[in-house]
């Protein structure tokens, strides 16, 4: 996620932004910009590490200033480059504005402005609400302001510098964190504690569009129609590391919360009220059509993400789906014809092995579209066509929203061949479609089970052996959930097909050997149940994770968790949720470093 710093006091503004960026250097980031006013507004930005804003700030002279804003951008419009980095000014040089968040109506509002003589000089969209804000500029900071706020659409955290108003910074957030920071050397807005935390520890903790008005002696808060308003002081008594991992523990748990906005900024600019626009692909509608064959290829969670893509994709677009493990799939000499579509996912962009499957593809010239989180990624920049999962960055190394947001992206590509081909009714078409703008919402209710899964890890946190079962979809989900309790707990687990126990497996289970069944697909329910009896047979304790309310399962298992109803193609998004959490408390409870498991790196770079 980016970071945002501003400030206005009587100290030097550029060692307080540059510090303040620092301190959020752990959300990741590509680029970093600051503007402080010193007789107009005076802008430095740059890509890669601070290090290189900081040089490049000396070289251009030191600049003295006591008001200024700061960026540190994770890139989701526009690749990492100089130009692209915030702050992005008006074309005046009078406004000057970082922003975290997207601008989903960025390209109308680029239009209209462009129609009344503005250029760009960036890909991004921030660079629209400087723009913009400069359109509308009467003399009145609040009151432009808000006029902009009417007219963008999507999710963000603003600071805007403005050369007629020296002495005020201007902030409002919708759906991104900002704060404002009160001290009496001044006062401050950032998007997260740690950028403040050694300067003060009393803020404002800014809901949606509250406009907040900084001068150095005081901050004023406004409504969007102006009214003033007063709010509490909050008292922070954290410290720094609590503070970057937003209170929580880990970042794993961070990030696994964080999975309702991930999606909802994954999903929804790519929804409109009846249909899907998926971003610039360069697939037509003819090679969509004539597509024979799809390979999905990728490693670990990806590839479990692959294999809920196959599911879906072939029941809604009937296109036949292979799904390979990069490593196997560039070594297994595969056919593929110019009528197939490689889809490459992957979270860090830059996995070797996928990485190599894809070059493979290339080789064989066949379109390669991919699902990446992060922006410029090596993957992303190979690919013919990238889809970003804006999740933000990824800390633990175990992904949580990078594999939920990825199969929210495979949803939206599947329906859109599917709409395409013609493979779909419009009626479950749209009944699709709301089930997507409905994921983050019921994303965010199962996460409640967070106390259940607690307790039910501390219950099982000694087994030496976990098997995870499931038909289907939930077999896919399966295989993510024994991957997560394997890589942060240590405990040996399998995920297996449900239907397969008995030629084999089976004969491992024991007394009190723990077994999870995950039973979401309607239609092979009652086969689940058959499953868990035959394990209960031979001594297993069962935990059952379904949405079938008031079931046999209850007859049967030890421990029922439900989930909220689904169409089958979507419950995978639902039944990884309770086993990240159970993963999680199971490796806290076994003393794990959860967000570094040993012998684990984020990224696997080598083969
Ligand atoms: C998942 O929790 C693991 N960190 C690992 O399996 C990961 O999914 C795999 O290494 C692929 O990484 P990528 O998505 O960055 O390509």
């Amino acid at each position: 996620m980016c970071g945002i710093v501003g400030y206005i006091g009587n100290q030097e503004a550029v060692p307080v932004l540059l510090n303040g960026l620092a301190k959020l250097e752990y959300r990741g980031y590509d680029s970093a910009g600051i503007s402080v006013y010193n007789d107009g507004i005076c802008t430095i930005k740059a890509k890669g590490r601070l290090a290189m804003l900081s040089d490049k700030i000396n070289g251009e002279g030191a600049v003295s200033s006591h008001m200024g804003i700061g960026h540190t951008r994770w890139a989701t419009h526009g690749a990492p480059s100089d130009r692209n980095s915030h702050p992005h000014n008006s074309q005046s040089g009078k406004i000057s504005v970082v922003h975290n968040g997207i601008i989903e109506n960025y390209m109308e509002l680029k239009a209209f402005l462009g129609e009344n003589g503005y250029h760009f000089v960036s890909e991004t969209d921030t660079e629209v609400v400087s723009q913009l804000f400069d359109f509308y500029y009467d003399g009145d900071p609040v009151g432009t302001l808000r006029k902009v706020i009417g007219k963008i659409r999507g999710a963000y955290a603003l600071g805007i510098m403005c050369s007629d108003h020296p002495d005020s910074l201007l902030a409002v957030r919708k759906d991104s964190p900002l704060l404002v920071g009160l001290s009496k050397d001044g006062n401050y807005i950032a998007s997260d504690i740690p950028a403040l935390l050694e300067y003060t520890r009393d803020y404002y903790l800014l809901d949606d569009n509250e406009i907040v008005f900084l001068t150095k002696e005081g901050v004023t808060l406004y409504d969007l129609d102006g009214n003033q308003i007063q709010k509490d002081i909050f008292h922070v008594t954290w410290d720094i590391d609590a503070a970057e991992k937003g209170g929580y523990d880990y970042f794993m748990m961070k990030e696994i919360m964080e999975q309702p906005e991930a999606l909802r900024k994954t999903l929804l600019p790519r929804m409109t009220e009846d249909g899907i626009r998926l971003e610039a692909l360069s697939l037509t509608e003819e090679e969509i059509k004539n597509f024979n064959r799809i390979h999905i290829v990728a490693c670990g969670s990806a590839w479990h993400a692959g294999i809920v893509g196959r599911y879906v994709m072939e029941e809604v677009s009937r296109i036949p789906v292979e799904v390979d493990i990069a490593s196997e799939f560039r070594y297994r000499n595969p056919i593929l014809s110019k009528n197939d579509l490689c889809i490459i996912i992957s979270q860090s962009g830059e996995t070797a092995d996928t990485l190599a499957a894809l070059r493979e593809a290339k080789k064989q010239g066949v379109k390669v579209l991919s699902i990446v989180n992060v922006v410029g990624s090596s993957i992303a920049r190979e690919s013919d066509d990238v889809l970003y999962t804006w999740a933000g960055p990824e800390i633990a190394v175990a992904t949580t929203k990078g594999y939920t947001t990825q199969l929210s992206m495979l949803y939206l590509v599947a329906l859109h061949f599917a709409k395409v081909r013609g493979t779909i009714e419009e009626e479950r078409l749209q009944e699709c479609l709301q089930e997507l703008r409905l994921l983050p919402k019921k994303t965010a209710e199962v996460l409640k089970l967070d106390g259940k899964m607690a307790e039910l890890a501390k219950k099982y946190a000694q087994s030496e052996d976990v098997f995870i079962i499931g038909r289907g979809l939930d077999y896919a989900a399966a295989m993510e959930a024994s991957l997560k309790l394997k890589e942060i707990s240590y405990i040996h687990s399998e995920a297996y097909a449900a239907g397969e126990l008995k030629h084999g497996t089976i004969s491992l289970i024991e007394e009190g050997t723990l077994v999870i069944a995950i039973a979401t697909q309607e239609r092979l329910f009652e086969k689940l149940v058959s499953n868990v009896k035959e394990v209960k047979a031979r001594g297993a304790k069962v935990i059952a994770i379904t949405t079938q309310g008031g079931c046999a399962m209850e007859q049967v298992a030890d421990e029922v968790i439900y989930l909220p109803k689904a169409a089958d193609i979507f419950t995978s998004s639902y039944n990884v949720l309770p086993m990240q959490l159970f993963a999680y408390h199971t490796a806290v409870e076994r003393g794990c470093d959860v967000d570094k498991p040993r012998n684990l790196a984020k990224s696997v770079t080598v083969e």
